[in-house]
């Protein structure tokens, strides 16, 4: 990599949301056929624990591919209040951490990004302690992180909880955390990428069984090896890490977002369109693309990198159970249920992940769907239409659905709640317009009481 100092922490002033993503609206005018090929981002989940990893790392890191969304920004804003250098170019993002100031990571930041709490095994790893506001729960489930806080634990950290406040340090002379046996009651994306991270810098060899296989633990994976980390199996359900005394220098590329691959793909299925996806990986669309499928819509894998959905007559029903990788991901729930609202005869999705990620049913509903939930199930009866309604988000996937719903409904769809959208899809208006979706941003206040239309032919991809 270039001999770059980084000097500056340009870049990480909030890029993505425009300033009153919470006084906007999204318009949508469904019934619009889509065309042409959309580009997939980085993927936000690796890019996440990514650059918390970059923690573990006392030289210069240049990350490539790195989606601009709110939640990178704020894990960006996150390290520069640790007092790491990053600078950020495009989708390029150079970060050094040789001069970590502090271990503690600011309340006000924190409570914005769950994620943030992946800071904790890098700094205890580099630190030897760090304080972690307790991350809070979200809409979609109380999102506790005591497999987290056990794992630091049987490695050798003292952790305490009071006050809202995570507090570990490393006990012993030279404060190294300890490899350690851990097997993960669940399979916790990020517990097991916590424990990874927290062990690469760890006396000894840590193993970890019952780990998530998930495509962003292997990105993480391999990025921590880029760095000189020793780390095996990720991918499958047991992790080794031997531990190293130190990490180096690396520049690395972040895998696409195969869950906005994923919506892409229900966005041809649930609009009738054909369209090509570039810069996916079909293999971490495996379970998408069956029940892409399973529906009745062909999936044609164009080149390596390279995906087209071509849809069929009409949608069939079938049923989804959400599980850890390899099953059906949860983060693509709501957007399949959208495209089921749309089917042929009766479905019915099993939640299994998340206790509380249903609440785009009553949304989905205002809009002509005929879906009933009972405990963590939805039985999704296929409906020959939606029609557009002022609907809101009530999180990043639910809102991607209602997009999906939006596109196809008869009528106009009003999306309220975009700073759900903001965090997770990048440039979402833009490549929908591009692929001939007619919708646009608008002030809340634009907006007539009778919700009153501007002509959606004149808005094309030239649209501001
Ligand atoms: C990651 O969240 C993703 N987020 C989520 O994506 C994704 O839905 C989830 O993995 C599952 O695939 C990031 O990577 C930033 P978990 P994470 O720990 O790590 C329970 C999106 O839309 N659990 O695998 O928080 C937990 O409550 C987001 O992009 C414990 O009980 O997920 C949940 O029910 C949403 N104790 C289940 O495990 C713990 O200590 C799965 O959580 C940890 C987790």
């Amino acid at each position: 990599m270039e001999d770059r100092a980084i000097t500056t922490s340009r870049g990480f002033i909030n890029p993505q949301t425009s300033p009153d993503a919470d006084s906007s609206v999204l318009q949508i005018w469904g019934g619009y056929p889509l065309q042409g090929h959309v580009k997939i981002s980085g993927a936000k989940n690796s890019a996440l624990a990514i650059i918390a990893g970059s923690l573990l790392c006392p030289e210069d890191c240049r990350i490539r591919n790195v989606p601009s969304l709110v939640d990178v920004t704020r894990m960006g804003q996150i390290l520069l209040a640790l007092g790491v250098k990053l600078d950020q170019n495009g989708d390029i993002l150079d970060i050094n951490a040789s001069g970590i100031r502090q271990s503690q990571a600011p309340y006000e930041l924190v409570s914005q990004l769950r994620a943030s709490f992946f800071v904790i095994g890098p700094l205890l790893a580099r630190l030897g302690v760090a304080q972690i506001p307790l991350p809070g729960g979200c809409t979609i489930g109380a999102r506790p992180v005591e497999l987290h806080v056990r794992g630091l634990q049987a490695m050798g950290a003292d952790v305490q909880i009071e006050h809202g406040m995570v507090n570990a340090y490393v006990t012993g002379k030279n404060r190294k955390l300890k490899g350690a046996e851990i097997y993960l009651s669940y399979p916790s994306v990020g517990a097991t990428e916590t424990l990874m991270m927290a062990a690469t810098l760890a006396e000894g060899e840590t193993t970890i069984e019952n780990a998530a296989q998930e495509p962003e633990v292997m990105d993480l994976a391999n990025f921590c090896n880029s760095m000189g980390a020793r780390i095996r199996g990720a991918g499958t359900n047991t992790i080794t890490i031997s531990g190293v005394t130190r990490l180096h220098s690396t520049d690395y590329s972040i895998i696409p977002d195969r869950v906005e691959a994923g919506t892409y793909l229900v966005a041809g299925a649930i609009t009738h369109s054909e369209l090509s996806l570039l810069s996916v990986v079909p293999d971490h669309l495996t379970a998408v693309i069956a029940k892409l499928r399973e529906v009745g819509v062909q999936v044609v894998v164009e080149a390596a990198n390279q995906l087209r959905i071509i849809p069929g007559q009409s949608i069939m029903a079938t049923d989804i159970e959400t599980l850890p990788y390899p099953g059906f991901p949860t983060d693509m729930q709501a957007q399949f249920m959208a495209l089921l609202a749309l089917s042929e005869g009766d479905s019915l999705i099993t939640e299994t992940v998340f206790e509380n990620r249903l609440r785009h049913v009553a949304e989905l509903n205002r809009m002509g769907a005929d879906i009933r939930v009972k405990g963590n199930n939805a039985i999704v009866r296929g409906v020959p239409m939606l029609t557009g309604a002022p609907v809101v988000a009530t999180d990043l996937r639910a809102s991607a659905a209602l997009v999906l719903a939006a596109l196809a409904a008869k009528g106009k769809t009003t999306i309220q709640g975009l700073h759900h959208l903001d965090r997770g899809y990048e440039k979402l208006e833009e490549k929908l317009l591009s692929l001939g979706a007619k919708l646009q941003r608008v002030p809340e206040s634009s907006v007539d009481a009778d919700g009153r239309a501007s002509n959606p032919d004149l808005l094309t991809s030239q649209s501001n």
